[in-house]
């Protein structure tokens, strides 16, 4: 058994007057159960997958492969794509099932008989997310545990799933790691040709815009009534939470922290030297211009709609700015 635990406490809140209270979320209910699909039956399962047409999803697009990867014959370079993008993947599925977790929490404690109801849709619509990630990446290759990035993304999905106030884990998964999912699904499918990843990530990707919405439409509603303590609270937890992907890795790095990298692993296997692929990585990560041209959900995803729900604020922009997260 492979697993890994964390203590949660929430406040169930129970409703009994179940009239509609915010329209757009009920409005939102309905259109969530007119699009559930099935992901048994929805992807093109049929057709074969050619691991030469999935490309490397840990790559951007339009951006010129690394020496270590070109250095390598076709075989190998297809061989090691296939790899990185399984790998990549399987972190995906893992932050799949901690927003299918999240969502069941979402469902106790959001105060409005509206915001239930549709919180209760998306659970089933993350349980559908685990499944197809799970089956796609068993028929490319194989399930990998969390790399030592998704430390950074677990400790976003743990911050969600432990903190203390419900609009915390509304803005933390549905406002900023949903942007995030849908703005890599989408970069994701630019880069496959392969017709069945491409499928996946349609349906996927239209369900994580509605998550988001939601998150949108709740908060708009909730963050000017809240009062000043608490908002500031939840400013400071939203800047935590965008920051803590972007640096915890980078941090736990520079304390020594050991992981087991998978990636290790695979560039073994394929003859890549781990070390000087790092070194090459980290070369190309430290040039800002490059890092200003190449995609980033964060900046390009999840800060323009932090600001449209007001929680960029004077107090907190500056932070931003100065970390080139604010786009
Ligand atoms: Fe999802
Ligand atoms: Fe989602």
């Amino acid at each position: 058994m492979n697993f890994d635990t964390i203590d949660t406490t929430v406040k169930a809140l129970w409703r009994y007057d179940y009239d509609t209270n915010i329209k757009a979320l009920r409005d939102l209910y309905e259109v969530a159960k007119k699009e559930q699909w099935n992901a048994a039956t929805d992807i093109p399962w049929h057709l074969k997958t050619d691991p030469a047409e999935v490309g490397d999803m840990m790559s951007d697009p339009g951006v010129e492969p690394f020496d270590f990867v070109k250095a390598l014959s076709t075989e190998k370079q297809i061989e090691l794509s296939k790899k990185r993008s399984a790998h990549m993947l399987s972190n995906f599925l893992h932050g799949e099932q901690g927003a299918m977790m999240l969502c069941g929490q979402l469902v106790e404690v959001v105060p409005d008989i509206d915001g239930k109801l549709y919180a209760s849709t998306q659970v089933i619509d993350e349980a559908r997310h685990v499944e197809v990630f799970h089956t796609y990446i068993k028929r490319l290759d194989k399930i990998y545990p969390p790399m030592p990035g998704l430390t950074a993304l677990m400790a976003l999905i743990n911050a969600v799933l432990t903190a203390d106030l419900w609009q915390m884990k509304c803005v933390g998964m549905q406002v900023i790691a949903e942007s995030i999912a849908m703005g890599s699904f989408k970069k994701m499918k630019e880069i496959t040709d392969d017709e069945v990843l491409k499928k996946v990530f349609e349906l996927t990707a239209q369900d994580e815009a509605r998550h988001v919405s939601y998150g949108l439409i709740y908060m708009k509603d909730e963050i000017p009534k809240m009062n000043e303590p608490d908002r500031d609270r939840l400013e400071d937890f939203a800047w935590t939470a965008m920051t803590i992907l972007a640096t915890n890795g980078l941090m736990e790095q520079k304390q020594g922290k050991k992981w087991v990298d998978p990636l290790e692993q695979i560039y073994a296997e394929v003859g890549v030297d781990y070390d000087k692929a790092n070194s090459e990585i980290a070369s190309r990560m430290s040039d800002p211009e490059a890092l200003k041209s190449q995609p980033n959900p964060f900046r390009d995803n999840a800060f323009p709609q932090l600001e449209r729900i007001g929680l960029i604020t004077d107090r907190t922009r500056s932070k931003y700015v100065e970390v080139g997260l604010a786009g």
